[in-house]
């Protein structure tokens, strides 16, 4: 009968130590209910020879009556507005009423919060959003947009080459697919993540996000672009903008234009944000290249259309007045929790 009693000991000292930490309820539990420690000790009578058995089952029974005893008491003293540290707080003993911890919430990062903005005014203007892979062929990120064999982007030295694909290095990647799958007319947004080989600067990282904004139809031409332009971009600075055109080439339209906005925080007077020039370089933007056209099977003599390509990331730190892209890519909470 040794190791029997030993254990009963045993469960004995435990019980005084628990006592210390461990609330009422959970003290019951653990010693008294059917699969408790106390029970599971009773059960070993039947198993001792029957001349032990009495003692035994006093000795048990004993210890049971000492531990209901005790833990009655604890409630007792409990209830009276004593105190305890125990492991877990019993829900009794808080004053419910009063305020809890405020837990730190998370936000919504910036480059998002921007990108959300920007879409939701193409959402309102009845645009769609179409989708593409980021591992793209050189006939959709190039070919397909006009670029000539020996353009400088197809350039290792520009772009990230997996195997027989391209990380595509622009949302006009996705101009011929959305042509492709949807047919003319279309007016979509084709937004996405891209990448170039770009060695990390306060302007530039190899990773960032565009969008592109692409309508096709009969009779589309300068006066949508500029309308569309205007209107975006008034939307999403607050306030009505001026936008100024400057001829500029990209292959895939024709036109093509640099599309400037007179600085939003200086009214064109020359600033710190606009580098004193008073207009804010913004995006590329321009006619679509009947030659994309072509490629996409639309016939470029009755359909025509405009594109614009936009850097959200861009447009984030002007509006959210951010003077370092790495911000936005470096996950610093301090940071990003002011925004
Ligand atoms: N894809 C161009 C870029 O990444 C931007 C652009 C889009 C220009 C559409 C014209 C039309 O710079």
């Amino acid at each position: 009968m040794m190791k029997e009693v030993e254990e009963v000991e045993q469960v004995a000292r435990d019980f005084e130590s628990d006592l210390q930490t461990l609330p009422p309820d959970q003290l019951r539990i653990k010693y008294l209910s059917r699969k408790g420690l106390i029970p599971k000790l009773l059960e070993k009578i039947p198993t001792l020879p029957p001349e032990q058995r009495r003692d035994f089952g006093k000795y048990v029974n004993d210890l049971k009556k000492r531990v209901e005893e005790q833990i009655k008491q604890l409630e007792e003293q409990l209830l009276a507005g004593g105190s305890k540290q125990v492991a877990v707080e019993p829900l009794f003993l808080n004053d419910v009423t009063l305020e809890g911890k405020r837990p730190p919430l998370g936000n919504v990062h910036v480059l998002f919060k921007a990108r959300d903005e920007l879409l939701g005014i193409f959402k309102s203007m009845g645009f769609s959003f179409f989708d593409g892979p980021e591992l793209e062929t050189d006939f959709y990120n190039f070919e397909a947009l006009n670029f000539p064999p020996y353009h400088p982007a197809r350039d290792m030295q520009d772009t990230l080459v997996v195997g027989d694909r391209v990380l595509r290095t622009h949302s006009s990647a996705m101009q011929v697919r959305a042509l492709q799958a949807w047919g003319v007319p279309i007016k979509v947004i084709l937004p996405g993540r891209v990448y170039r080989r770009e060695e990390v600067s306060a302007r530039k990282y190899p990773v960032f996000y565009q969008f592109d904004c692409l309508a096709v139809g009969e009779n589309i031409g300068v006066g949508h672009l500029k309308w569309t332009l205007e209107t975006f971009l008034s939307a999403y600075f607050q306030k009505s903008v001026t936008v100024r055109f400057r001829p500029s080439y990209f292959p895939f339209v024709e036109p093509g234009n640099e599309v400037d906005v007179k600085c939003v925080f200086c009214d064109g007077q020359g600033c710190s944000v606009c580098g004193g020039t008073g207009w804010l370089e913004i995006l590329g933007a321009g006619l679509v290249h009947p030659r994309v056209l072509e490629y996409a099977g639309v016939d470029p003599d009755r359909y025509s259309g405009f594109a614009f390509g936009v850097g959200v990331d861009r447009m984030a730190m002007l509006k959210y007045g951010i003077n370092d892209i790495r911000l936005i890519y470096e996950g610093d909470v301090s940071f990003l929790g002011s925004l």
